[in-house]
């Protein structure tokens, strides 16, 4: 294991980390506050990073158990990654996409449609994957207004979805939490019920369960109308609703749907792209799907850069170029589309993806899968899961009806505050603890995760218990 820099932030110096603490109770506003404590609240500050390794502001190693935020693919640190920024960033540092292009992103565009499925050909880079969703949602409203049918418009979305936090993104999202006190264009959506198997009726197989998705997708289309219906925009894998793996060959079943309909399928590969499941891109390799539009962002540059963005496929641009309108305009670009800096460390990211990180990834996802499910023994969790790289401990307060809000604590929170005292970065969700890190890790690093992870959760029943809150 490599060495990582001691960082120290404790000298009462102006960088130090009670000075930052105190800047960001006075000046930053974090994301997702609660209106009691926004503006004025400190997280765990995170002084340096190397391989999977994050440093706090103690100066405590951890792992980085959530890779970021699922971003940071090749691990912290990379000098070839900074070199090339630093480099690209010398020889150009930003052009205007309005009027003028850049070398970097003409080549990672076409070195990421080599990797896209079927006919998807073209990409339009963002800053992230909101950007790069909102902008697919965009074009979709674009070309069926230059087809001549303003009204099919309507999205198909899914409970435990999370698409993106700008207005038309944040539409699509599907956990409770982001939409109780947000305005949403819902007028635009139709919510279908989350693919989350874990969850299904007691007495229904995953077959049915299967079934019953489709049916109920299905008949949406009969009832809605397809002339009305815009697009399906689905992640692969629920991530931020909980690493919800969907049922075998539904998701080449809700295709086969769309294709039917003339409904675009939009697959969010935010998350599953660039590595997180063993391949670039998941749609395909891992389900059998070959979507109308992909999106991605975070492990297009392993995070060090904020880039996202769409990959459309041919026909549809061949549709619009036939079109009887070659004059109406898709009036949609961002400041820092096809950003030089970005598209040039993606460049460099993608190489370092393809010289191993994809075949390790693949070699150490069973192992990782294996060794997350060992902690189903503990009488909190209800399931562990997960496919690839990802995993979730979803904790209940009962097996049996599999009950999370009785519990009424956010019990993530509580295992990540144990977690992280002996050196691990949990990514809490509400009741569910969520595990992605960064694709390079090894077989015992495995081990020390999950390891800590156990520890976690047995301090976390202790407490519970004591409390008087549980009794499992
Ligand atoms: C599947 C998916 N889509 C879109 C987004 C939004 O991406 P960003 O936060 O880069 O705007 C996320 C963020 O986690 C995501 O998980």
């Amino acid at each position: 294991m490599a060495a990582v820099r001691d960082i120290d932030m404790s000298d009462g110096g102006e960088n130090s980390a009670a000075e930052a603490v105190e800047l960001a109770k006075r000046h930053l506003v974090q994301p997702w506050p609660y209106a009691g404590s926004i503006g004025s609240e400190a997280r765990s500050l995170i002084g340096g990073g190397e391989g999977i390794y994050i440093t706090d502001g103690e100066g405590r190693r951890l792992i980085d158990g959530p890779a970021g935020m699922w971003c940071v693919n090749v691990g912290h640190r990379r000098e070839e990654l900074a070199r090339v920024m630093y480099d690209q960033a010398m020889a150009l540092s930003y052009n205007t996409p309005w009027y003028t292009m850049n070398e970097p992103s003409a080549v990672l565009a076409e070195r990421i449609a080599a990797y896209a499925p079927g006919d998807l050909s073209h990409i339009f880079f963002t800053t992230g994957g909101s950007s790069a969703v909102e902008s697919a949602l965009r074009f979709m409203q674009f070309y069926n207004n230059v087809r001549g049918r303003p009204e099919k418009k309507l999205l198909l979305s899914r409970g435990g979805a999370y698409h993106g936090s700008t207005y038309l993104s944040a539409s699509l999202n599907g956990r409770p939490r982001d939409r109780d006190w947000m305005d949403v264009a819902d007028g635009l959506v139709v919510k279908l019920s989350s693919p989350d198997p874990f969850r299904r009726p007691a007495d229904m197989t995953v077959e049915a369960f299967s079934d019953f998705l489709v049916d109920e997708f299905r008949e949406a289309v009969k009832r809605i109308g397809a002339e009305k219906i815009g697009a399906f925009v689905g992640e692969p894998v629920q991530a931020s609703g909980g690493v919800i793996v969907p049922p075998p060959n539904y998701l080449r079943r809700i295709r086969e749907i769309c294709r039917d309909n003339d409904i675009l399928y939009v697959s969010d590969e935010v998350v599953t792209a660039f590595g997180r499941l063993g391949e670039v891109f998941a749609s395909k390799e891992v389900f059998g799907i070959e979507p109308d539009i992909i999106t991605f962002a975070k492990g297009v540059t392993s995070g060090y850069f904020p880039l996202g963005g769409m990959i459309v496929s041919e026909r549809l641009l061949q549709d619009l170029r036939k079109s009887n309108h070659p004059d109406a305009m898709y009036a949609h670009g961002l400041t820092y589309t096809s950003h030089p800096v970005g598209c040039a460390v993606a460049l460099a990211n993608l190489d370092l993806v393809e010289g191993g990180i994809l075949d390790h990834a693949r070699a150490v996802a069973p192992y990782f899968q294996e060794r997350l499910r060992t902690l189903e023994d503990l009488p909190l969790v209800g399931e562990v899961r997960g496919i690839g790289l990802m995993g979730c401990v979803e904790c209940v307060a009962d097996r049996e009806s599999k009950d999370a809000l009785k519990l009424d604590y956010e019990v993530g929170k509580r295992i990540d505050a144990h977690c992280h005292a002996l050196g691990l970065l949990v990514r809490p969700l509400i009741h569910m603890c969520v595990m992605s890190p960064p694709l390079i890790i090894t077989r015992s690093q495995i081990d020390d995760m999950v390891a800590i992870l156990r520890e976690g959760i047995s301090r976390t029943m202790d407490d519970l218990r004591k409390e008087g809150v549980w009794r499992g």
